[in-house]
Order: structure tokens, then C-alpha cells, then sequence
């Protein structure tokens, strides 16, 4: 009986999610642990089981700066960006490509899912820029060169229509081109924000390693459980957010700016974060409302 109250709670949930697109962002900080990672693939698919087209983003941080310190590179960050030089570029082509993407790719299929791993660049997806940076240092602003970081600069989603009409969960690496074909490392939350709103997903959800958005970035407690737009805009002239949250909150004000009308920001790494947020009144992360 309290197995199938569940279900009936969940009823006018899944009435209104059936048949709606949402964008994932998987945390890089939410995927180091292989076992985490498989639950969270798992309630995507019941996600896609009951109707909901999801559409997957993946960052790959942690893994990326972890093979970086073994080939002797020095990661450096700026605003939560990663300064990449050539030979990080490779670093980080070789682990978003060549290995995470293919574990989510493969873990999807494991259980059940026609999962299909595609770059940002493919089918034009996000056609990239290079991104330039201006910071102010003492009372000068300067311009900084983080290398071949990009910014989407157009979104072209018919690649993800056309997989996500025929039943297949695009598994999408930030890496994208620019016309000339020049490769360019770009922030996950980032596209998963640009995508989320040209999609005009239902929902944006990232996922990450902290509860949501703090008011006190350095007090877990200080969990933020709904906010308006408005308000987060508000949260950045503040500078409340700092590094990591930076791109996040960017892309969902991007995202609910195009149309998407919700954004979740989630701890990936609390098991089944993404049914309590979605099935439950209370959540369990921060909801971004219009
Ligand atoms: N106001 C804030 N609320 C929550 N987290 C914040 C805030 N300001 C900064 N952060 C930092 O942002 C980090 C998340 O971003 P990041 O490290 O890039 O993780 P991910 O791999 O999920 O992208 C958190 O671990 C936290 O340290
Ligand atoms: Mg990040």
C-alpha cells in the first residue's frame, strides 16, 4: 500500500512533466564516485520512462584536473573558468570525450536507455567563440586571455530535436567549434543553459556538490529553497556567488530568459536529489522561479 501511495502522489507530477523536455547539467563534482553516478542514471531514465525527454549536459572538472597534475599540468581557474592553454585543451578533450562522456554513454545503456554521445560541436549544436574575460585588478580593468575557452555564440538544436523526437537521450560534452572548425573548451553550465533555452526546456536541473544556492556560500545551512529571477539577479550585483556558481547561475538566467520556466540547482551527490526536487512539495535543492 505505501509503495503504491507513492505512485498516486506522483501522479499529478508526472501528468504535468509527460511529453516536456529538461535539460540535466551532470556535475563534474557529482560524477566522481562511479556508483553515484549510475543511481543518478538511473532516475534520469525513470525520468525517461515516464515521459519526460531528458537532454544531458556533462562537465568533468575534478577528472580533468586530476590527469592535468599527472601530465604536469598546473590547473588555474578564473571566475570558475579554467585557463586552457594547448596541451590542456588535449587534457580536456581526451577525459570529456574519450572517457566520461563514453562512461554516461555506457552506463545509460546498461540499463535500458538509447543513450547517444554527441560534442557540442556536432551538428553545429553550438557554434563556439573565443571567449575574452575583462577583470578589474586594483582600480584598472584588464582584459584576460584564458586561451581556448569558448562562448556559444549560436545554438542550433536540431541535432537534439531529432534525437530526442526519435527516443534517444543526447549525452552532450561541452566542447564545441567555431566556424573555422577551431576547437574550444567551454563551461558546461554554460551550454546547458544556452541549450536548456533554445530548446525552451520545462526545466533546467543542475546538478552539483553542494545543497543549492547558500546565501553564505561557506554555510551549507544557509540552503536557499525557491528564489525568483529577479532575486538572483539581484544575489550576482551582490557578489553573494562566487567561482563554480558563477556559470551556473549565468546559464540559468540565460535559460529562464529564453523561456525555460524552471531552473533546479540540486546536491548530485545526495541519492535520488533529482525525484525529490522534481515528486516532492518540498524539494531538496534551490527552485529558480519566474
Ligand atoms: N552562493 C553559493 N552557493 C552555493 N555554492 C557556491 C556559492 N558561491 C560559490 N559556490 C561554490 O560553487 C561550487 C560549485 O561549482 P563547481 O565547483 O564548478 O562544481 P560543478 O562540478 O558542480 O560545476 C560549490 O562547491 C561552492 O563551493
Ligand atoms: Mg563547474
Amino acid at each position: 500500500m505505501e509503495n503504491v501511495k507513492v505512485l498516486v502522489e506522483a501522479l499529478p507530477y508526472i501528468r504535468d512533466f509527460h511529453g516536456s523536455t529538461m535539460v540535466i547539467k551532470f556535475g563534474g563534482h557529482a560524477m566522481v564516485n562511479e556508483e553515484i553516478m549510475e543511481k543518478t542514471i538511473k532516475d534520469i531514465l525513470l525520468l525517461y520512462f515516464v515521459g519526460i525527454k531528458p537532454v544531458v549536459v556533462h562537465g568533468g572538472g575534478p577528472e580533468i584536473s586530476e590527469k592535468m597534475e599527472k601530465f604536469g599540468l598546473q590547473p588555474k581557474f578564473v571566475d570558475g573558468l579554467r585557463i586552457t592553454d594547448e596541451d590542456t585543451l588535449e587534457v580536456v578533450q581526451m577525459v570529456l570525450d574519450g572517457k566520461i562522456n563514453s562512461k554516461i554513454v555506457s552506463t545509460f545503456i546498461k540499463n535500458g536507455g538509447k543513450a547517444v554521445g554527441i560534442s557540442a560541436k556536432d551538428g553545429l549544436l553550438v557554434v563556439a567563440k573565443k571567449k575574452t574575460i575583462r577583470k578589474k585588478m586594483g582600480d584598472k580593468e584588464v582584459e584576460l586571455d584564458l586561451g581556448y575557452v569558448g562562448e556559444s555564440e549560436i545554438v542550433n538544436p536540431e541535432i537534439l530535436e531529432i534525437l530526442v523526437e526519435n527516443s534517444f537521450i543526447p549525452v552532450i560534452s561541452p566542447i564545441a567549434a567555431d566556424r573555422e572548425g577551431r576547437v574550444f573548451n567551454l563551461n558546461a553550465d554554460v551550454v546547458a543553459g544556452h541549450i536548456a533555452g533554445a530548446l525552451r526546456a520545462k526545466k533546467l536541473i543542475m546538478l552539483t556538490d553542494v545543497p543549492g544556492l547558500l546565501s553564505e556560500p561557506d554555510n551549507p545551512e544557509s540552503l536557499i529553497s525557491r528564489i525568483k529571477l529577479s532575486e538572483l539577479e539581484k544575489m550576482v550585483d551582490r557578489g553573494t556567488i562566487q567561482g563554480g556558481m558563477i556559470p551556473k547561475v549565468e546559464s540559468v538566467i540565460i535559460a529562464m530568459k529564453s523561456g525555460v520556466e524552471k531552473a533546479h540547482i540540486i546536491d548530485g551527490s545526495k541519492e535520488h536529489s533529482i525525484l525529490i526536487e522534481l515528486f516532492t512539495k518540498k524539494g531538496i535543492g534551490t527552485m529558480v522561479e519566474h
